[in-house]
C-alpha cells in the first residue's frame, strides 16, 4: 500500500508504546512494574460514577450539541472563575473527546504549513506530532539550562518571521517545572511582541507540591486574553483518564472554528462521560486534595530514594507526577539502550527522554503504589550499579 507522506513522517506516542510493551512482557507472566504511563491509579470520584449512571439512566445517551452540554460548560465555566477569577461565558469553551483531541483541534485551527511553534523542550510528546499533523514546524526552545524554565535567551535565538504561536504547558509533564508569574509574564511580552497565539495546556494545575503554586497566564497577563487557548479536562485532576474529557477556553471566534473542525472529527464527546465530567468539577474537591496530596508523599519518597543512587541526578518536581532523572552518568550509551535493557533485565518500564525531545534523560511516573516505587527504586539501583562494574 502506498502510504502518504503524513503516514510516513509521524511517530507513534512512545510512552504509549512503552506501556504496551511492559503489558505484553506482564501478560507472560514477567513481574513488571511500569512507571512510564501518565495516569494517576486512584479511582474516579464517586460523584462522577453516579452521575453517569443517572445520565444513562435518564437516557442521556445520544448526541449532544457538538460544543458540549450547557452544563459541563456552566461547571467549567464556574470552576475558571472560582480558581483563577476568569470569566468564560458558553460560546468561549469547547469540550472535547480528551485534552489530546482538543490540542490537535487547536493546533490544526492555528498553524498552517510551514508556520513555526516553540515547543519548550522537554516537552509532552504529542506536541511536536501534532505540529507536523498540521505541515507546521515545531521550533524546540531548551529549557535545560535554566532549571526547565523557558528562558529569553533560548527564546530569542529561536524566533523567526515564520514564527506564529507558542504552546506552554505548566506545570510541565515530563520535568515536573512550575512555571513562574515572572516567566509567565514573559513569555506572554514575547506573544504581544512577535504577534504570537499562545495555547496554554494545564493539565496538572491542581497537582503542585511544597511551596510551588500553579499560575494561569492570564492571571500574569490578563491583556493577552485574545491571544490564549486555554487547555484543560479531567484526565489528570479527577483520576478520570478513561472517561475521555477535555475543554479549551478562548476567544469565541477561535472555539467557533476549532468547534466546527470538530463537527467533522468526533462530533461530541461522549454524553456520559460529559454528565460524569460536570459532577467531578462540581463536587470532587475533596478527592482532588486527597490526591494531591498522596502525589506529594510519593514525589518525596521516590526522590529520597533515587537521591541515593549516585550516577543519576534530578531535581526535585514542583508538580505534576513525573521525575526526570539525567542518565548520562552511568555509563549506558543513551537513554533508549537504557530503558530497553532496564525493562528487559529488571521487568522496570521508563520512557526515554528522546520522546520528549530531551535525550540524555529518562522520565519515571510515580502515579503508583509506594511499594511499587520502592520496589522499583531497588531495581533501578542494582542495574545502575552494576554499569559502573
Ligand atoms: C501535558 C499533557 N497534555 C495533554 C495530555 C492529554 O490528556 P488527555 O488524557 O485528556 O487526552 C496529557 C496526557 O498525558 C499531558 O501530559
Amino acid at each position: 500500500m502506498k502510504l502518504s507522506q503524513r503516514a510516513i513522517s509521524i511517530s507513534p506516542s512512545a510512552t504509549l508504546s512503552i506501556s504496551d510493551k511492559a503489558k505484553e512482557l506482564k501478560a507472560q507472566g514477567q513481574p513488571v512494574l511500569s512507571f512510564s504511563a501518565g495516569e494517576p491509579d486512584f479511582g474516579s470520584p464517586q460523584a462522577a460514577c453516579q452521575a453517569a449512571i443517572e445520565a444513562i439512566e435518564r437516557g442521556e445517551t445520544h448526541y449532544t450539541p457538538n460544543s458540549g452540554i450547557g452544563e459541563l460548560k456552566k461547571a467549567v465555566a464556574g470552576y475558571y472563575k472560582k480558581r483563577f477569577g476568569l470569566e468564560y461565558s458558553a460560546g468561549e469553551i469547547l469540550v472535547t473527546s480528551g485534552l489530546k483531541t482538543m490540542l490537535y483541534e487547536t493546533v490544526q485551527m492555528l498553524a498552517g504549513p510551514g508556520d513555526e511553534v516553540l515547543v519548550f523542550t522537554p516537552a509532552w510528546v504529542s506536541y511536536v506530532e501534532q505540529i507536523k499533523l498540521a505541515d507546521g514546524r515545531a521550533v524546540p526552545v531548551d529549557t535545560s539550562g535554566n532549571g526547565f524554565s523557558p528562558s529569553l535567551t533560548e527564546i530569542d535565538k529561536s524566533i523567526t518571521g515564520r514564527t506564529r504561536g507558542m504552546i506552554i504547558n505548566t506545570p510541565c509533564n515530563p520535568t515536573g517545572a512550575v512555571y513562574s508569574a515572572k516567566t509567565l509574564r514573559m513569555l506572554a511580552d514575547v506573544a504581544v511582541k512577535y504577534d504570537l497565539w499562545i495555547i496554554f495546556d494545564e493539565v496538572y494545575e491542581r497537582l503542585t507540591y511544597g511551596g510551588a503554586r500553579h499560575v494561569n497566564i492570564l492571571q500574569a497577563a490578563p491583556e493577552i486574553r485574545d491571544r490564549v487557548i486555554i487547555a484543560n479536562g479531567v484526565s489528570k485532576t479527577y483520576s478520570m483518564t478513561g472517561w475521555r474529557i477535555g475543554y479549551a477556553l478562548g476567544p469565541s471566534e477561535a472555539i467557533k472554528k476549532i468547534d466546527g473542525l470538530q463537527s467533522h472529527l468526533t462530533s461530541n464527546a461522549s454524553s456520559i462521560a460529559q454528565w460524569a465530567a460536570a459532577a467531578a468539577i462540581n463536587e470532587a474537591e475533596d478527592e482532588v486534595e486527597r490526591n494531591r496530596a498522596a502525589f506529594e508523599r510519593r514525589r518525596d519518597l521516590i526522590c529520597g530514594l533515587l537521591s541515593e543512587i549516585k550516577p543519576l541526578k534530578f531535581a526535585s518536581p514542583d508538580g505534576a507526577f513525573y521525575i526526570f532523572i539525567d542518565i548520562r552518568g552511568t555509563g549506558l550509551p543513551d537513554d533508549m539502550e537504557f530503558c530497553r535493557r532496564l525493562l528487559e533485565e529488571k521487568y522496570v518500564a521508563l520512557v526515554p527522554g528522546a520522546a520528549f525531545s530531551a535525550p540524555g534523560y529518562v522520565r519515571m511516573s510515580y502515579a503508583c503504589s509506594e511499594s511499587d516505587l520502592k520496589d522499583g527504586a531497588a531495581s533501578i539501583k542494582e542495574f545502575v550499579e552494576a554499569q559502573g562494574q
